[in-house]
């Protein structure tokens, strides 16, 4: 039985339905994660708890440690990663609170650690990154949207900025133009350290405003906060069915 994780983001800074057996405090090569990780029980199944902005949600998008987050879970013998965001929606066919399980990601970062391929040890590493999510992890939580009734877009580009301010709305138009589905701030570096060291990994999204210029007026912010604890809800459904089936 392969060792699963999830990464906790926005609204997920706490797993509740986890009963906690033992904390773990990986230090790594590259620092300290976000947070302990937590490992625990879901019914049967064991699994790992990390919240991608530490347990406080204290650390904004671009000062997370990607690096020894995902490092850590390699640590800990994890090998299948459903990693959950809160994104802004861009396409007609993803309004708030729409859960999205993306196939593809444009990145927008800049100036994060991006790679551990970092040249110290002398080597060049290339890795394929065609198709950045899990097709098999994607198929597993498409069904268990199914069993549990939550309608589920089930590809769609996740475009990622660098944040922490949201985008202007000719930056959302110029995404649109890209063929971007969805905008967050947190799916990369993430997904390419989690293929670096060979992590099968997949993206669970919801979507918790229009982005930026999508329509008239500005972003409401409060909204935004309720559509995140309604939203997360239907996540949280999903991924515990997810937990269930394997
Ligand atoms: N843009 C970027 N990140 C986000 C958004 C957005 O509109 N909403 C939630 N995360």
């Amino acid at each position: 039985m392969s060792k699963i994780a999830i990464i906790g983001g926005s609204g997920l800074d706490v797993f509740s339905a986890l009963s906690p057996i033992r904390s773990h405090q990986p230090v790594t090569p590259y620092g300290k994660p976000s947070a302990p990780v937590i490992e625990g029980r879901v019914g049967k199944q064991s699994l790992c708890f990390l919240p991608r902005h530490g347990t406080n949600h204290a650390i904004p998008p671009h000062c997370i440690n990607y690096r020894a987050n995902i490092a850590a879970l390699k640590h800990l013998q994890v090998e299948d990663v459903v990693a959950i965001t809160a994104v802004g929606g861009i396409a007609p066919t993803t309004p708030p609170r729409q859960i999205v399980i993306p196939d593809q990601i444009i990145d927008y970062t800049y100036d994060r650690e991006h790679t551990f391929s970092d040249g110290l040890d002398n080597t060049v590493k290339h890795i394929d990154f065609s198709y950045p999510y899990c097709e098999r992890l994607r198929q597993q939580l498409i069904c268990a949207a199914q069993k549990v009734g939550v309608s589920a877009e089930t590809s769609g580009t996740y475009g990622v900025t660098q944040g922490p301010r949201l985008e202007t709305a000719a930056e959302i138009k110029r995404m649109a133009r890209d063929g971007c589905t969805v905008v967050g701030m947190t799916g990369m570096p993430e997904a390419a350290l989690a293929r670096e060291v060979q992590l099968n990994y997949a993206n669970c999204s919801i979507v918790v405003n229009w982005a930026a210029g999508i329509t008239n007026g500005t972003i409401d912010l409060d909204k935004l906060e309720q559509n995140l604890k309604t939203g997360m809800e239907k996540v949280l459904a999903l991924i515990l069915n997810w937990v269930e089936q394997r």
